[in-house]
C-alpha cells in the first residue's frame, strides 16, 4: 500500500501517491502540518478505473512522487480549515483573508473576475476604440454628490477628497479631445455599510463624445455579451426599458427584480368604501393610496411572526401602520387583523383586482402613495426570500434579467435638508423639452438619465451631461443652491469648447457578485472592508503618530 496525499495549488487539487508507505519522504508527509507550501516532482499517471474520483476534476490522474520536500511549513495554529463547508463566520474569514483567499470558491471568483475585467478592457479598445485614461483619486471636493473620504495635506487647512467618481475629469477628458473614454477606476464614498456597498470600490466607466442615450445602452449591451462568461446563460439584448415611473408603481422601487412577477396594484378605489375605518381613513389625506400585491400559495409560509417583522418595518423606515396581510380562504373570503371589518364584496373585489386563489396572500399598505409603493417594494422582495428560506422557488438564480430605467426626475426635494438635490449628479443634462422647466418648475424636470439594473440589483447608472457652462452653473448655483467655486476650474472648462457628451459607470463588484452567484460584494473583492468600513487584517483606519499629526496640521480629540 502507498501514501496518499491530496494536493492543493491555484489550479485546482491533484493526488499524489508515494510508492512506500514507509519511505522517508512518507515519514516527512505524514508529519507536514496542513497548509503547509510543498514540492512534489514525480509522474502522471492513470489511476486504476476503481479509482476514479468522478468530483475531481483531475479525479482519473495522480502523481507518482519520487521527490517531497517541505519547501515553507506552515509554524502556527491556523484559525480555519480551508474546505468548502462549514466555514468559519466571515469576520473571522476577513481577520485572515490570505488564508480565506485559499478556498475554491474565492479563487474561481477573483480569477472569473479577472478574465470578464480583460474582455471588456479587449472590447473596449480593440473593437470599439477606446482610450484607457487614468485620472486622479486625490481631488477637490465634488459639490452635490456622496459624501466623500477627506485626506489631510502638508498644507494647513487644505484638504485632498477621495474622487467618489471620475466623473469631472471623463468630463474634462471629453473637452480635451478624447473621445472615447474608459477606465476601470477606483472610488471611494463614505457611505454607510450595506451588503452591495464598499467604501472603496471598482467601476467601469466611460464616456463618449457627441453621443446619444441609445448609442450607449447599445455599447453596454454589446460589452456585455462580448464578456459575459460562456459557461452563464447568455445575456440577451437588447434589454427592455421602462420608466422610472413604471418601475416605481410596479414594483415599488427603482431597480426592480423583474425575475418573478407579484406586481403592486392600485386598489384605492376598492378600498376606499371598503367599510374598515382604518383603512378608508388612510386614504383621506392628498396623496394618499392603497396598493397591494399577492403572494402566490404563500398561506403557510408566511406567519404571524413574519406579519410582525413586517409592521416593525412599517414603522421604523416609514412611519406608517400596516402593511394589512391577509390570507385568500377556501370559500374566496379574506382572514386578516383588517379583513373582518371589510364588507364581502370589497372582499371580492380585491381578490379579484388582484387575480388571487385560495391560499394566496394580500399584502396591502394604505397611506401617502411615496411610502406606500417604497414599503411595498421592500416587502415584495422579503416575501420572496420567505418563500425561498421555505423551499419554493420564486427566482430563477441562473436567470440575468437586464433591464433599462429611464425618465428619471432631474431633482428631487430632501425633506432633511430643506432643498432640492439631484437624483443623481448635477451634470446631468434634463430630458429634450424639459430643458425650460429648470427656470420654472425645476421639480418636474425629467432628466437624460439611465440605470441599469441586473436581478434587482442597480449595476449602473449615467447620463447625457449638461455641456453648457451657463446652464451648469444655473444648476449648481440657483436651484441646488451649492457652494459652486471649487467647480470654477469646470466652469472655464464647459466653455472652451466642450463636446456634448454623455457616459455611464458601471459597479463592476456588484456585476461580478450577481455573475459570480455572490451573497454580497465582498465575495469578489480580494480584500474587503467589513460592514463598518474597517480592515479587520490591517486594523485600518488606524493611528497615526504625534509627528504624522504635526505634518498634517491635525489635532485630535480624545473620545
Ligand atoms: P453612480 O453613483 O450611479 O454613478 O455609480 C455607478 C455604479 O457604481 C456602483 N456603486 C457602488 N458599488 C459598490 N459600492 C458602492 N459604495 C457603490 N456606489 C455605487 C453601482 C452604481 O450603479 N459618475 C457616475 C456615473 C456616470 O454618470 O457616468 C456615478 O458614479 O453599481
Amino acid at each position: 500500500m502507498g501514501k496518499f496525499a491530496v494536493l492543493r495549488d491555484s489550479a485546482g487539487l491533484t493526488q499524489i501517491l508515494l510508492r512506500d508507505e514507509n519511505s522517508e519522504m512518507s515519514k516527512l508527509l505524514n508529519h507536514t502540518p496542513f497548509e503547509s507550501y510543498v514540492e512534489v516532482k514525480g509522474v502522471v499517471q492513470q489511476r486504476p478505473e476503481d479509482q476514479y474520483n468522478k468530483d475531481m476534476p483531475t479525479g482519473e490522474i495522480e502523481v507518482l512522487a519520487d521527490n517531497y520536500k517541505i519547501l515553507s511549513e506552515v509554524q502556527r495554529d491556523l484559525p480555519f480549515i480551508i474546505r468548502s463547508y462549514n466555514k468559519p463566520k466571515e469576520n473571522l474569514r476577513l481577520r485572515y483573508r490570505y488564508l480565506d483567499l485559499r478556498h475554491e470558491e474565492l479563487q474561481r471568483n477573483l480569477k472569473l473576475r479577472s478574465m470578464v475585467g480583460k474582455k471588456m478592457r479587449d472590447y473596449l479598445q480593440d473593437i470599439e476604440d477606446f482610450v484607457e485614461i487614468v485620472t486622479p483619486t486625490l481631488s477637490v471636493n465634488t459639490p452635490g454628490g456622496a459624501q466623500e473620504f477627506v485626506v489631510p495635506s502638508r498644507h494647513p487647512g487644505k484638504f485632498y477628497s477621495l474622487v467618489q467618481s471620475p466623473q469631472t475629469y471623463k468630463q474634462l477628458a471629453m473637452i480635451g479631445g478624447f473621445e472615447r473614454y474608459f477606465q476601470f477606476a477606483i472610488c471611494y464614498r463614505d457611505e454607510g455599510g450595506k451588503p452591495d456597498r464598499q467604501p472603496e470600490f471598482m467601476q467601469v466607466d466611460l464616456e463618449v463624445a457627441n453621443v446619444t442615450m441609445e448609442e450607449i445602452q447599445r455599447l453596454i449591451e454589446n460589452l456585455l455579451v462580448h464578456s459575459w462568461p460562456e459557461h452563464l446563460s447568455p445575456v440577451k439584448s437588447p434589454f427592455p426599458i421602462i420608466s422610472y415611473q413604471e418601475a416605481m408603481s410596479k414594483y415599488g422601487v427603482d431597480k426592480p427584480d423583474t425575475r418573478f412577477d407579484w406586481k403592486l396594484e392600485d386598489v384605492s378605489d376598492v378600498i376606499c368604501q371598503c367599510g374598515a375605518a382604518v383603512l378608508e381613513n388612510g386614504l383621506l389625506a392628498e396623496g394618499s393610496s392603497a396598493h397591494a400585491f399577492l403572494i402566490p400559495d404563500g398561506q403557510s409560509a408566511v406567519g404571524k411572526k413574519i406579519i410582525s417583522s413586517w409592521e416593525a418595518l412599517a414603522k421604523r423606515e416609514f412611519s406608517m401602520n400596516g402593511p394589512s396581510v391577509m390570507y385568500i380562504k377556501d370559500n374566496y373570503e379574506l382572514q386578516g387583523k383588517l379583513a373582518k371589518f371589510m364588507k364581502l364584496p370589497s372582499q371580492r373585489s380585491l381578490i379579484e383586482t388582484l387575480s388571487g386563489q385560495k391560499g394566496d396572500v394580500v399584502v396591502m399598505a394604505v397611506g401617502p402613495t411615496n411610502s406606500t409603493l417604497s414599503l411595498l417594494g421592500k416587502l415584495r422582495i422579503l416575501a420572496a426570500d420567505v418563500l425561498e428560506e421555505a423551499g419554493r422557488n420564486v427566482r430563477n438564480t441562473s436567470t440575468f434579467n437586464f433591464l433599462w430605467v429611464v425618465d428619471f426626475p432631474l431633482f428631487e426635494f430632501d425633506d432633511q435638508l430643506g432643498k432640492i438635490v439631484s437624483l443623481h449628479h448635477p451634470f446631468t443634462l434634463p430630458k429634450e423639452g424639459d430643458s425650460h422647466l429648470l427656470y420654472t418648475e425645476p421639480l418636474k424636470a425629467k432628466s437624460q438619465h439611465y440605470d441599469l439594473v441586473l436581478n434587482g440589483s442597480e449595476i449602473g447608472g449615467g447620463s447625457i451631461r449638461v455641456h453648457d457652462p451657463v446652464m451648469q452653473r444655473y444648476i449648481v448655483e440657483d436651484i441646488l443652491n451649492l457652494d459652486a467655486h471649487t467647480l470654477d476650474f469646470f466652469s472655464e472648462a464647459l466653455a472652451s469648447g466642450a463636446p456634448p457628451h454623455g457616459g455611464i459607470a458601471l459597479g463592476f463588484d456588484r456585476l461580478m457578485e450577481k455573475i459570480c452567484g455572490g451573497k454580497s460584494i465582498r465575495d469578489v473583492i480580494a480584500f474587503p472592508k467589513s460592514l463598518e468600513g474597517r480592515c479587520l487584517m490591517s486594523g485600518a483606519p488606524g493611528k497615526i503618530t504625534k509627528d504624522e499629526e504635526q505634518l498634517y496640521h491635525i489635532s485630535v480629540k480624545d473620545k
